[in-house]
């Protein structure tokens, strides 16, 4: 008998987490406003907010912390984590930054000026904000299958090479620069593939322009082209990691996520003029430029972190994991976005509720009461995060409405994903008897989701 999948790993050290009554869940829910972000985290038995910064760090990254090197100018710690970023991905310039947002910040303040359009597929929201409060626009060149979650294509993360084209040929006086972002977070932890990184690479190179990738999950990017894309089974995810890089000019990181630390990012180029032009906004907004927000232990955490979720046997735990949830759902009959994402997976809420209309949000409705079904936090993707339009400030209702459900690295076992399998088939029982959404009472004009305040509709 084959042996069955298990683990690439075994757990050294537990913390406890607690169930509560729906009677609590139902106050603390109301308390919060309806907006999971404003719970206590001790409110919520399995958290699947998100995948950033909730992953376990290995022994081998708490080793590495002892070995932090603390100096406020040239620290060991930040060399060996350039050296590793190097080695990953060819780039030899390296800026290290708190996290993700604070790359972007660096470096758009230095590339992206008012009336500038960056081209890219589906720009993560925080990197859309950078953009829009720049006065520019973030033109989404996904590939359109991405919008029909019951389509099972290998890499629905994609740029739409016609789509891009077309803005180049449009616009190439306004662009800065393309950004592709691997894995597509909001297309559904979508995996984008080498061919169409090369497309995107010909495009820009024809138009003399310079590609980023925010690279935030960029190993489980590298796990799906090793798994899907012809010709890549027999490489390695160093080897691919290595030859995705040699098709970008520089990377926003996020290392909260494929780094499994728990904060920090970087910003790494292979152009000097780029380094050059961010490094005087580093310094700035985040500290000296060699440490830029981070700790010296956090650096060794992360260069052992990014070292080790570059092998195939820690990317395969994780990715089984979230296949394992998705033949759960699958079971009930639950719609998602197919085939299951890297890291997480989005409920396609238009299709469960579908009596609460649009303008009461579904997915936020939905991602309410599976909270308060089971104590399970997971996060709207949706109409609510889609902001308003920066010109007409109207809703955006164009997108996807989905409620995410991300799990975060080396954290939960499969038992959990049996309890938030089974909560959500409760809910997906009783949906036509949820006929009312919410309603907003105070949002904020940029990425509203955080802080939003909603009732639910009477
Ligand atoms: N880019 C992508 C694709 C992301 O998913 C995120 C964060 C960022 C950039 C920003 O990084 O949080 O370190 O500042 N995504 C988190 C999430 C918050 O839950 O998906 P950050």
């Amino acid at each position: 008998m084959e042996l069955p999948f298990a683990e690439s790993w075994k757990i050294k050290m537990v913390e406890p987490i607690r169930k509560s009554t729906r009677e609590e869940r139902e106050r603390w829910m109301k308390e919060a406003h309806y907006n999971v972000f404003q719970l206590k985290a001790e409110q919520v038995y399995i958290d699947c907010i998100t995948d950033s910064g909730t992953g376990a760090m290995s022994d081998r990254q708490w080793a590495a912390m002892m070995m932090g090197d603390e100096s406020y100018a040239g620290a060991s710690s930040f060399f060996r984590l350039k050296d590793t970023i190097t080695r990953l991905t060819g780039f030899t310039y390296v800026i290290p930054t708190h996290q993700g947002r604070a790359a972007e910040n660096v470096l758009f303040s230095y590339l992206v000026k008012a009336g500038d359009i960056v081209p890219g597929n589906s720009h993560f929201d925080t990197t859309k904000g950078h953009i829009e409060s720049r006065k520019a626009i973030a033109l989404d060149c996904t590939i359109d299958e991405a919008k029909d979650t019951q389509l099972e294509i290998p890499f629905k993360g994609n740029v739409d090479p016609k789509k891009l084209e077309k803005a180049l040929a449009e616009h190439a006086d306004k662009i800065p620069f393309i950004i592709v972002t691997i894995t597509n977070n909001t297309a559904g932890g979508q995996p984008v593939s080498m061919q169409n990184l090369r497309e995107v690479r010909a495009i820009a190179d024809k138009y003399n322009k310079r590609v980023v990738f925010d690279s935030a999950r960029f190993a489980e990017n590298a796990y799906f082209i090793k798994t899907r894309e012809e010709g890549y089974a027999d490489k390695t995810i160093k080897e691919i990691t290595k030859e995705m890089f040699s098709l970008a000019d520089g990377m926003t990181m996020s290392a909260k996520k494929d780094g499994i630390v728990n904060m920090g990012g970087f910003i790494a180029t292979r152009w000097e003029d780029w380094y050059e032009g961010a490094k005087c906004y580093c310094i700035p907004f985040e500290g000296y430029l060699t440490y830029g927000g981070m700790n010296g232990r956090d650096m060794d955490a992360l260069a052992v972190g990014l070292d080790e979720n570059t092998e195939f046997d820690n990317l395969e735990t994780r990715i089984k994991q979230v296949e394992y949830l998705a033949k759960r759902l699958d079971e009930f009959g639950i719609p998602y976005q197919r085939p299951a994402g890297g890291h997480a997976i989005f409920v396609d809420a238009s299709k469960i509720l579908t009596h609460v209309p649009k303008e009461q949000f579904p997915a936020q409705t939905l991602t309410v009461e599976l909270y308060l079904e089971a104590g399970i936090r997971g996060c709207e993707i949706g109409y609510i995060l889609a902001d308003r339009d920066p010109v007409t400030r109207e809703n955006r209702f164009g997108g996807l409405d989905l409620l995410r459900l991300a799990i975060p690295r080396r954290v939960y076992t499969n038992n959990h994903m049996d309890v938030i399998a089974v909560a959500l088939k409760n809910v997906y029982d009783r949906r036509e008897q949820i006929t009312k959404g919410v309603k907003i009472v105070w949002e904020a004009e940029l990425m509203r989701h955080f802080t939003v305040q909603l009732e639910p509709v009477k």
